[in-house]
């Protein structure tokens, strides 16, 4: 695919059939739903002395997300979890936030698992879902949120509850103007970045050409930064099914650097996603003295001025709109997933030949580390991912039906119960 394509509706409308670029045009939109929900949600205090987020992948990033607007404001520490297993500190005293759109990925309900033994307080966020499930069984408060998208591109449906979880427990300061500030910012960016705006004047589209062919190396500066760099890196392996090299200003300074020794080359791109209100007052220099040792020209993105939460909204848009371009101008579908999904299956089926008595049995009761995914039959190829096989002929995600990709087939684990 040429800059041409990308700058002809067609091209893009045959290249992109599920969607992926009108779901991140939407994300303004979706902000603002994810609002209005989050304050219709049961969610309460008291102040914890500890939170935790559990969640994987396109889920996940929304304990990223919380770290880094609590690093600023909160006294209880704040940690993610993308695993099975929960720290140690675990207790009472702990909030723990799970998050998993599909509801069902193994390793997140191994971690609420856990986290309910040590008698952690769970908020839960899901469409759905094993995880549902628990929540509704437990009475602990759940956010649900609407099913049919891949979860990645529910970013802002997972962060907002995912934040208000924490202002309703005392963690982060009241929320609204916020997610209305960010919500704004991204209806602002998908003005400047969308698929409408020609190349020539869309830093996102210029970002993708230059990236293609090249190793992406994203730093981020500041808490959001970086976040933005993770989610840039994320998106550009489900979107544009490439490997990229994440890093964090300014510790990249002390190592990252080195493998951009001596310059770029043909090779790579360094991407910078820069928080100038999140920066260090010397990470100015730090920069342009990397800039002048490797004489890199790389691709700048600035969040802006704003509050925090509209910051880090103007950088994820623009990793968003950047990795959908760069995976259609690789000539790939950005929004199936193949690969995950058959890890999923995989994991599935192996959970499901140890649940079945023919198998040996069930786990024993809490045996913590056994897949748990029979309750996952769940994660079918296609499931958490990308749309069915042979859902060519499906309706498209957005256009009134059809088969989301991945939510709706993750939706059949509930019930299937092989859990205790
Ligand atoms: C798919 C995606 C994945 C999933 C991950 C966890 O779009 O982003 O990274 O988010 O496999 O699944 P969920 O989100 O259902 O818990």
């Amino acid at each position: 695919m040429t800059q041409a394509d990308l700058d002809d509706p067609a091209a893009l409308a045959a290249a992109d059939p599920w969607g992926m670029l009108a779901a991140v045009a939407g994300a303004g939109a979706q902000a603002r739903a994810a609002g209005a929900l989050a304050e219709q949600a049961a969610l309460v205090g008291p102040m914890p002395d500890t939170v935790v987020v559990a969640g994987m992948g396109g889920s996940g990033v929304a304990g990223d997300a919380l770290a880094a607007l609590a690093f600023a404001e909160s006294t209880a520490p704040v940690v993610t979890v993308k695993g099975d297993r929960l720290p140690a500190f675990v207790g009472p005293g702990t909030l723990l936030v799970a998050v998993s759109y599909s509801g069902n990925t193994d390793e997140t309900l191994s971690a609420v698992e856990q986290g309910l033994k040590a008698g952690a307080r769970l908020v839960a966020v899901a469409s759905g879902g094993r995880l549902a499930e628990l929540a509704k069984d437990r009475s602990a408060p759940l956010v649900l949120v609407e099913g049919g998208s891949q979860p990645r591109a529910a970013f802002w449906s997972l962060v907002v509850p995912v934040l208000s979880a924490a202002e309703a427990a005392g963690v982060l300061r009241p929320l609204r103007s916020q997610v209305a500030a960010a919500a704004d910012a991204l209806d602002a960016d998908a003005a400047e970045l969308g698929p409408a705006v020609p190349t020539a004047a869309n830093p996102a589209k210029q970002a993708a050409l230059r990236l293609a062919g090249k190793l992406p190396v994203v730093w981020g500066t500041g808490q959001l930064g970086v976040v933005a760099a993770t989610r840039f890196r994320t998106q550009c392996n489900e979107n544009a099914k490439v490997s990229v090299v994440s890093a964090a200003v300014p510790e990249a300074d002390h190592n990252d650097v080195m493998g951009l020794e001596p310059g770029l080359g043909p090779g790579r791109e360094l991407v910078l996603l820069r928080d100038p209100p999140g920066e260090h007052q010397r990470d100015g220099l730090r920069l342009a003295a990397v800039r002048e040792a490797l004489g890199a020209d790389p691709i700048v993105r600035q969040s802006g001025d704003a509050v925090p939460l509209a910051r880090l909204a103007r950088l994820v848009a623009f990793a968003d709109f950047t990795s959908t371009y760069l995976g259609i101008a690789r000539g790939v579908d950005p929004s199936t997933i193949a690969t995950i999904d058959r890890v999923k299956a995989a994991l599935a089926a192996g959970a499901r030949e140890v649940n079945s008595p023919g198998a040996g049995g069930a786990p024993p009761p809490g045996a913590g580390g056994a897949p748990r995914l029979g309750a996952g039959g769940a994660v079918r190829p296609g499931a958490g991912g990308g749309p069915p096989p042979g859902a060519g002929t499906a309706v498209r995600p957005g256009a009134g039906g059809g088969p989301p990709p991945g939510a709706g087939e993750a939706r059949r684990g509930e019930g299937l119960g092989a859990r205790p």
